[in-house]
């Protein structure tokens, strides 16, 4: 069986009550192509709130949970809560989280199996930065971060990784199809190699960082790029048309 295309909105620390009901406006409105699994990550506190207005074809996801179900964590939240008001997705180890927030490797690798655990789907990102990139250690970076993930986990039917090179996050920089294609094919390999050949045919890879609707169907005819993890845009009428990226 085919990778089902998925797409996924990272609202990140933006939105509020009225802003919010005008992303729900675009998206009830579409057209979105019924073939694409449809994600919005969605601030915590609106989680809730969203949650109960999207339009049906469209799934909410928190954008970060901690790696216990409950306790003295102030200021965090668990999968359990995740799970409790209904939300079945959870987005990992983001590069904000890993740059602003300092999380590493481990803690990332932790939070994707208590969520995994726990009953949550996750979106688990990985991605090099510009000068990593430029001393040619892309791969050596994305393998370890995905490395750190795969140790820790065993049941690979509910993980999508998202490849979001630290340089063309909200830059405008974009990878070209070719620089995007070439990572998610060293990952599938990877996958192959190091989990199995069958995780590697069925995990989805998509691909995030400064896609906009100009260059979405560029990249969707990519053969290992499954789909997008897309932030600025997602708050902009112009998701739809990212949503639809393989068809029209
Ligand atoms: P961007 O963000 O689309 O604004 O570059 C992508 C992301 O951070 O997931």
């Amino acid at each position: 069986m085919g990778r089902r295309f998925i797409v996924g909105g990272n609202w990140k620390m933006n939105g509020d009550k009225k802003s919010i009901e005008e992303i729900l406006g675009f998206l009830r409105q579409g057209p979105l192509d019924e073939s694409v699994e449809i994600i919005v990550g969605v601030p915590a506190i609106y989680l809730d709130y969203v949650n109960q207005k999207l339009p049906g074809n469209v799934v909410a996801a928190a954008q970060n949970c901690y790696k216990v179900p409950k306790g003295a964590f102030t200021g965090e939240i668990s999968p359990a809560m995740i799970l409790d008001i209904g939300v079945k997705w959870v987005i990992i180890g983001h590069s904000e989280r890993r740059n602003v927030f300092g999380e590493t490797d481990e803690l990332i690798a932790e939070k994707c199996a208590h969520a995994l655990e726990s009953g949550l789907s996750i979106i688990a990102c990985i991605g090099e930065k510009l000068e990593e990139r430029e001393a040619g250690r892309t791969t050596d970076v994305v393998f370890a971060q995905t490395k750190a993930i795969a140790d820790k986990i065993t049941d690979w039917s509910r993980v999508v990784l998202a490849y979001e090179p630290v340089w063309a996050i909200g830059t405008g920089k974009t990878a070209t199809p070719q620089q995007a294609q070439e990572v998610h094919q060293q990952l599938r390999s990877w996958l192959s190699t190091n989990v199995s050949p069958q995780v590697a045919e069925q995990t989805r890879i998509m691909y995030g960082g400064s896609v906009t609707g100009a260059n979405c169907k560029e990249l969707a005819q990519e053969a290992d790029i499954d789909g997008f993890l897309v932030g600025g845009a997602s708050l902009k009428p112009e998701f739809v048309n990212i949503v639809n990226a393989r068809v029209c």
